[in-house]
């Protein structure tokens, strides 16, 4: 049917002006993206710098969190990691630890927070090379080393810490949450240093895949990529060094 808008009587015009402007808005409405799932909404919400990508698959926080937990929970891996595997990782922790020394990233002053460091070995490996005032955070306490806390939300007021270490960036589910909680806990000038994989190595428990240093530059806002080197720690290959602005 073709409606002549000159040719009708003018006491219907605003009557098929509405009509015509409510079903534009119903058509355009039914066009957004449904929101059914956690997965979609962030994704699609944010913009992701590309060689990043958010895993899909989890319904929801809560799915994402149990998930993680029912590794780091598990009693027979916490048996291992506490006792084989214990002096062989602070060994190697405490060379990663010396080798930021010489380069001046850390000193037996800074005040030091682990980002995801489970049973804490990381921790205790700043405190062998002198690094006294350092802690962990993690979805499950192991005290002292270890207190619990969600790096989406970190347990610190802001501008806290000298360093911040941490080789869990691919278990972010909100990448961009887990940086900007790491610089509003940073003192201004302090430094962050992540181990991560930009090889694709596949961990079923990785809530993001990285494939470049560019989204972590574009994530990073009020730091600047200091350094980057390859590496060799627990599968992961790049070791970058950001330091927090002075303003
Ligand atoms: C691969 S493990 C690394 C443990 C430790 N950094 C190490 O190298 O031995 C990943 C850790 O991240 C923790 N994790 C995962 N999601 C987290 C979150 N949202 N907040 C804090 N920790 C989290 C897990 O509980 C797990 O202990
Ligand atoms: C956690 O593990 C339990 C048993 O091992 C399993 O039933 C459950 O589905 C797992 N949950 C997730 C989110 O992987
Ligand atoms: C830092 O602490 C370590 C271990 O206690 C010690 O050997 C080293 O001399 C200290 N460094 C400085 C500069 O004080
Ligand atoms: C750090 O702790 C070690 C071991 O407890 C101790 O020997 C050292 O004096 C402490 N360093 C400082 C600066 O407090």
């Amino acid at each position: 049917m073709q409606i002549n808008f000159q040719k009708l009587p003018l006491a219907l015009k605003p009557f098929i002006l509405s009509l015509f402007l409510s079903l534009s808005f119903l058509a355009f409405l039914s066009l957004q993206t449904p929101r059914h799932s956690l997965h979609k909404t962030t994704a699609k919400s944010t913009v992701l710098p590309s060689n990043l990508r958010i895993r899909p698959g989890y319904s929801s926080y809560d799915a994402y969190i149990e998930h993680q937990l029912n590794k780091t929970l598990n009693p027979k891996l916490r048996q291992i990691w506490t006792t084989r595997d214990w002096n062989r990782k602070v060994r190697v922790f405490s060379e990663f630890f010396e080798n930021l020394k010489v380069r001046c990233f850390l000193s037996n002053d800074s005040k030091s927070l682990c980002v995801g460091a489970r049973v804490g070995q990381e921790v205790a490996a700043l405190k062998r090379v002198g690094v006294n005032d350092s802690v962990g955070i993690d979805l499950v306490p192991y005290p002292p080393l270890v207190i619990k806390g969600d790096f989406h939300h970190q347990p610190f007021d802001d501008n806290i810490f000298d360093l911040e270490f941490s080789n869990v960036f691919d278990h972010a589910l909100y990448p961009w949450t887990f940086v900007g909680e790491i610089e509003r806990t940073l003192k201004p000038g302090g430094i962050c240093v992540l181990h991560v994989s930009l090889s694709g190595r596949t961990d079923k428990y990785s809530a993001n895949d990285l494939y470049s240093v560019g989204p972590l530059k574009e994530l990073f806002k009020v730091s600047e990529l200091v350094e980057m080197r390859r590496i060799d720690g627990f599968g992961l290959d790049t070791e970058v060094v950001f330091r927090k602005k002075k303003k």
